[in-house]
């Protein structure tokens, strides 16, 4: 049976780890069902690349690809210089109205990292992608807009704004935190999690922040009344096999990430704070370089490394494959391909171990053997088979 993922290559280093990715991929999925499954593989252009081949940073025909896809993967994409779209990672997220951004966070023995007990944290990551103070509506201390803005603000309103405001505004509806906790909640139950946690700054904020930690307990009680619970209410009697509802103020979060990891598993979280503790968490497990991530609106599910196009380490052979065969794993996993999942995790953690591994981390490591990032791909290659 084939399934069809659509790829996108992504500029820099791109090319060079999915050189790596895929065959890793497709054999994990091949050695876990018998090869009764195949990835049917069907590239869409965008970044660089569609720019040499069809004039657009982004075209239609991979615009209209998507918008009927449910599976898609993407290396990493450069910000186009010189005007157009201001971000083809943020255009994609708009377009296809990709509201959740989900990083699962846990640490690979033998990775080093600044913290004692990085095995402790085990954190899947929904960040809400569309609202909040990134919105986009800002304007510039002395425009028009922005004295008109705080013209109306003092005068209607009373509010308290300073003369020459620079002015950003933070829309966050019941909508979209009411889907992006649905979300999380949903998770923890299909993975057997036992909670979800709120982090909002609903303590200063009382009406955005406070109404996305208010949307989130209202779904959880109306929609999955009988298989979660809020924190204050639950017993060690009536919480059994239940998901427990937390929230955390976000700065009290960012302490619990150091001292109690292994009280949190899923957090949802408002767009800024999500942004903030992803990398912050990432870099309590040793970095961004393994992390992966995927972006999803109701139809479509959109894999990606989550670093950038590393331009310095590009058509060099050194960069690492990691973050992108991650979350090539994340989505044999959403495929329901598990197992398969399993096994490309299993190949880095024991590449990891025998401490043959890309110079970004052999860096890291005592006595590492650094390797290509081909040869990485032949030694996970081996592992998956
Ligand atoms: P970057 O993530 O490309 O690089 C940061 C540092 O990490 C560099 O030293 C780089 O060499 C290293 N690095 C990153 N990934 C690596 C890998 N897989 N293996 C080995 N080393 C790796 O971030 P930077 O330099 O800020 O951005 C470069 C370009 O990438 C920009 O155009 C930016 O807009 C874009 N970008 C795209 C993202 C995406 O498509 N999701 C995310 C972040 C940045």
């Amino acid at each position: 049976m084939k399934h069809t993922v659509y790829w996108i290559e992504g500029d820099g280093i791109g090319p060079e780890i999915w050189n790596v990715t895929r065959p890793v991929l497709d054999a994990a999925l091949k050695a876990t069902t018998q090869g009764e499954h195949e990835i049917n593989w069907v590239e869409l252009l965008a970044g660089e690349k569609a720019v040499r081949l069809t004039g657009s940073p982004l075209p239609q025909e991979t615009l209209d690809t998507l918008a009927t896809a449910s599976v898609a993967i993407k290396g990493p994409l450069g910000t186009p210089v010189g005007g157009g779209i201001r971000s083809l990672n943020v255009a994609l997220r708009q377009t296809f109205d990709l509201y959740a951004c989900i990083r699962p966070v846990s640490w690979f023995q033998g990775i080093s990292t600044p913290v004692k007990h990085p095995e402790r944290v085990n954190m899947v990551i929904f960040r809400e992608n569309t609202e909040d103070v990134y919105a986009g509506i800002e304007y510039a201390a002395g425009t028009e807009q922005a004295e008109k803005l705080g013209a109306f603000l003092r005068d209607e309103f009373g509010a308290n704004i300073r003369e020459a405001s620079a002015i950003g505004i933070k829309p966050m509806t019941e909508f979209a935190s009411r889907r992006l906790v649905r979300r999380a909640i949903q998770y923890a139950l299909d993975n057997g999690l036992p909670s979800v946690t709120i982090v909002h700054k609903g303590n200063i904020m009382k009406f955005t922040e406070g109404g996305f930690r208010a949307w989130g307990y209202d779904v959880a009680r109306e929609e999955f009344g009988d298989v979660t619970i809020p924190e204050k209410e639950a017993t060690p009697e009536n919480s059994a096999g239940k998901v427990i509802i937390k929230d955390r103020i976000a700065d009290a979060m960012f302490q619990e990430a150091l001292i109690r990891p292994d009280q949190y598993s899923v957090l949802a979280l408002p767009n800024l704070n999500g942004d903030y503790i992803s990398d912050a968490l990432a870099a309590q497990v040793g970095g961004l370089g393994m992390a992966p991530g995927m972006n999803m609106s109701d139809t479509l599910a959109l894999f990606e490394a989550t670093h950038g196009t590393a331009p310095t380490a590009a058509g060099k052979d050194i960069a690492n494959p990691g973050s992108l065969l991650l979350s090539g794993a994340l989505m044999l996993r959403h495929m329901g391909f598990p197992e398969a999942a399993e096994k490309v995790k299993n190949a880095i953690l024991a590449a990891i171990a025998e401490k043959t591994v890309t110079p970004d981390l052999a860096a890291e490591m005592e006595n590492a053997r650094p390797v290509s990032c081909t040869e990485f791909g032949k030694i996970l290659l081996s592992k998956v088979q």
